[in-house]
């Protein structure tokens, strides 16, 4: 019998034309998060699941399959899935590293450069009629160059980030619990503590993953800590910023704005942060290019592919899952 894949919800046909020849594929079509029992339906039969970073796949969704081997997560992010259960079961859990980088980087500085001068705000404007003669005072915002850049979690995409600044002749520093150097590379991004960043920063950009250490990093002590003109861009995951705190922020003007691209509870968004002007808000679009979904969707496949000859893919995560 040919082995079969379950993928959670459609990938670019780059990925899925590496598995038809040797696979049966079953995909749900639907635009929606599959509910548990809906996962353990579809992944009856099947050796591997190919999922999302909106599937939570927990111990309950592995043990209702004996058979599988891997699950492919489409995301550099993985904290939808239950490592160490996985790996309690033998089961591999690989992602897609590397080929997102620059694109969330790019999509960081769109919503720096878009909450800052107002793009979104200026659009509304002219959709609504409101442009009738050009005005001194009209949508004035911050400006980004020769200002101060703060990261944090100077990974592959906080560093990405940091590069693209030179271009603006800013200033970087970033918080890093891993970062071992005082200054980094040819970005010249300076190690501070988080209190200093906050205070000092014009735009603080996270880029760290989701763990009980980083969940709420950003909440009222550390927006407090922000100047009053700065701004706060996410584009690593919801749960790290306190989005019912930042609503408040925002509208009490603690900081001057936000720009977001994830959310605490995805796909719902605080009703706060709604109602506001000083937020720039995208539905998840970080890796959202033709190019780079396409890479993603290669290398879920050949995670597959790779794991179910028997060897070792080069984006597992959970590397003990192969100990005896
Ligand atoms: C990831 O890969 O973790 C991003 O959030 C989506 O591409």
């Amino acid at each position: 019998m040919t082995p079969q894949i379950f993928i959670t919800k459609l990938i670019p046909e780059a990925g899925l034309e590496l598995l038809r020849n040797d696979f049966e594929l079953e995909i749900n079509s639907e635009d929606r998060v599959l509910k548990p029992k809906e996962l353990i339906k579809g992944l009856q039969g099947k050796c591997a699941l190919l999922c999302q970073l909106a599937d939570r796949i927990n111990a309950g969704i592995m043990d209702s399959n004996k058979e599988l081997k891997i699950i492919s997560n489409y995301a550099v992010g993985y904290d939808n899935i239950d490592i160490a259960a996985a790996t309690q079961r033998k089961i591999i859990v690989t992602n897609t590293p590397g080929v997102l980088t620059e694109t969330t980087a790019d999509l960081a500085w769109a919503l720096i450069m878009s909450v800052s001068r107002r793009i979104v705000e200026g659009d509304k404007f002219i959709r609504a009629g409101k442009f009738k003669v050009w005005s001194p005072m009209l949508l004035l915002g911050g400006d980004i160059h020769k200002k101060t850049l703060g990261i944090i979690g100077l990974g592959r995409i906080g560093e990405a980030v940091a590069r693209r600044a030179a271009g603006f002749s800013m200033k970087i520093i970033y918080v890093d619990k891993q970062a071992k150097e005082e200054v980094v590379g040819p970005t010249g991004a300076r190690s501070v503590s988080l209190k200093q960043l906050l205070q000092e920063s014009d735009f603080v950009s996270l880029h760290v993953s989701l763990s009980a250490e980083t969940k709420h990093l950003i909440g009222e002590p550390e927006l407090r800590l922000m100047k009053k003109t700065a701004y706060l861009v996410n584009t690593s995951r919801g749960p790290v910023v306190d989005e019912r705190v930042l609503a408040k922020a925002l509208k009490e003007q603690w900081i001057a704005g936000a720009g977001l691209d994830v959310y605490e509870k995805e796909p719902e968004v605080n009703s706060g942060l709604l109602e506001l002007d000083n937020v720039v808000l995208l539905p998840h679009l970080g890796s959202a290019s033709f190019e780079t979904r396409s890479l993603m969707a290669r290398i879920a496949a050949q995670n597959i592919l790779t794991t179910l000859r028997g060897e070792t893919s080069p984006h597992i995560v959970n590397p003990e899952a192969l100990k005896d």
